[in-house]
């Protein structure tokens, strides 16, 4: 085991909320909200003294126009001192399990010892942006001298000026959005759509599974909504239990509406959620008391030309990271690949396959994946670092693998060790 900088990072606990499609359950909370939720939970469920925690890192990809470093909202729960430093960062899809990677290297480098990475989205919750005309003169009006000079000024506003703008799931590059890019990739690499439905129905199921024998449900913070009417929320909302290949193929593509292969059941939803991961120093672990579940081994980020396959850059980050563990593809026995389209997962294998390494399903996304447990940007990588981290530690698996795709063209890859 490669100790860097003579020290070894350690994951000890992760939590999640359930991950709810946007405008469901979860619509009436803000970002802010669920991470914080999140975050009080993991400290209750460690039991860990929040004194402790050196530093907090966030993922959020849509940030709140009011809140804009929600990681400092979280270091300023009750539960911490006030000195507690945080920040947020945006990776795009990776954001979590960037900032797991950063609270490795803060550790690594011996600036931290105990660092709490999470990562937050609310889609519910997207800011609404009023168009660049009417922010030139709402601007101008709060500048204006007189009573009369900012009637003049309101007196320009145009109704077209009232259509608010909200951001789009497009790449500012290129325009495209994921979906047209998951189309893209599917027609240039050949993944037919009976195939991406296959996957995705593969996700359903075993999600499904992964929640009924509880390993899924024990990494969720049940969530108890304002109104107490209103159940408690212990699952995932978007895990299908109904559905079938048959009722899949009914779907109309929905990027590509003539030629695609891309649907609303092979593509993951747009959901609310938050995560958050426990990152320690071996030695602040043990002397806490705590079993690390894995350890940080090694990870890559990679990046590709976003006019080019926008969601394969795990194609080079996985053999980066595989490279700095020392390790072989072969030595691995469990992998977590982030479902942002089935499209994008079936064209990742062919580019590991092309490298001749052999695509193993019965180790791959084993509780599933986004596709059917939901996809709420910032959190996603929280949540594959704590299901990769407790699915080694069941299966004493030595080695395990994530690789989640981003905007962008970027991708993360991390791999965790046992012992
Ligand atoms: C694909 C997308 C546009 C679909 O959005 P939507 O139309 O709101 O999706 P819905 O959940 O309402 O599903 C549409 C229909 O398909 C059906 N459907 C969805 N999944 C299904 C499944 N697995 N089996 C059967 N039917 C399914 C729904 O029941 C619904 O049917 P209805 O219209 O009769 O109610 C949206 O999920 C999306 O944009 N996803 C991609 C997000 C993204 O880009 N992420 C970035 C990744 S990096």
């Amino acid at each position: 085991m490669p100790l860097r900088n003579g020290r070894r990072v350690a994951v000890v606990a992760g939590c999640r909320t359930p991950f709810c499609k946007s405008g469901t359950s979860l619509k009436d909370a803000r970002a802010v909200d669920l991470a914080r939720f999140v975050t009080r939970e993991l400290l209750e469920r460690t039991s860990l003294d929040a004194a402790e925690v050196d530093a907090v890192i966030f993922g959020q990809v849509v940030p709140s126009a009011l809140v804009p470093n929600v990681a400092r909202e979280v270091s300023l729960l009750p539960q911490f001192p006030r000195e507690i430093p945080a920040y947020s960062l945006n990776r795009a899809c990776a954001s979590s399990a960037q900032a797991v990677a950063n609270a490795s290297d803060e550790i690594a480098l011996g600036d931290a010892d105990v660092v709490l990475a999470g990562g937050v989205e609310s889609l519910s919750d997207i800011p609404i942006l009023a168009s660049r005309r009417l922010a030139d003169i709402l601007v101008e009006a709060s500048k204006a001298k007189t009573l009369g000079a900012r009637f003049r000024t309101f007196s320009r506003i145009r109704p077209r000026d009232l259509v608010p703008v909200s951001p789009a799931i497009a790449e500012p590059s290129t325009g495209e959005t994921m979906g047209q890019s998951a189309e893209k990739m599917a027609k240039q690499n050949h993944i037919a759509r009976d195939a991406q439905d296959r996957w995705a129905l593969r996700s359903h199921e075993l999600a499904a599974r992964g929640t009924d024998d509880g390993r899924l449900t024990a990494e969720i913070a049940p969530w108890f909504p304002e109104r107490p009417a209103e159940p408690v929320l212990t699952t995932d909302n978007g895990i299908r239990r109904d559905t079938s290949l048959e009722q899949m193929a009914k779907l109309r593509p929905v990027f590509d509406r003539q030629y695609g292969s891309v649907t609303a059941a092979n593509s993951s939803p747009l959901t609310d959620g938050a995560s958050a991961v426990l990152v320690m120093s071996d030695e602040a672990a043990r002397a806490l008391g705590y079993t690390p579940l894995a350890y940080v081994r090694s990870y890559a980020v990679a990046a590709v030309d976003p006019g080019w396959q926008l969601l394969q850059a795990p194609i080079f980050a996985v053999p980066t990271a595989l490279e700095r563990a020392g390790i072989q593809w072969a030595d691995l026995g469990l992998i977590e690949v982030h479902e942002a389209f089935a499209a994008q997962v079936l064209s990742n294998f062919q580019g590991w396959a092309a490298k001749g390494w052999e695509i193993n399903p019965d180790i791959i996304n084993v509780m599933g994946g986004s596709i059917a447990i939901g996809h709420p940007f910032g959190a996603t990588g929280g949540r594959i670092v704590t299901t990769l981290a407790n699915e080694m530690a069941r299966r004493d698996v030595q080695f395990g693998l994530l690789s989640i795709c981003a905007q962008g063209g970027m991708a993360i890859a991390v791999v965790l060790e046992r012992r």
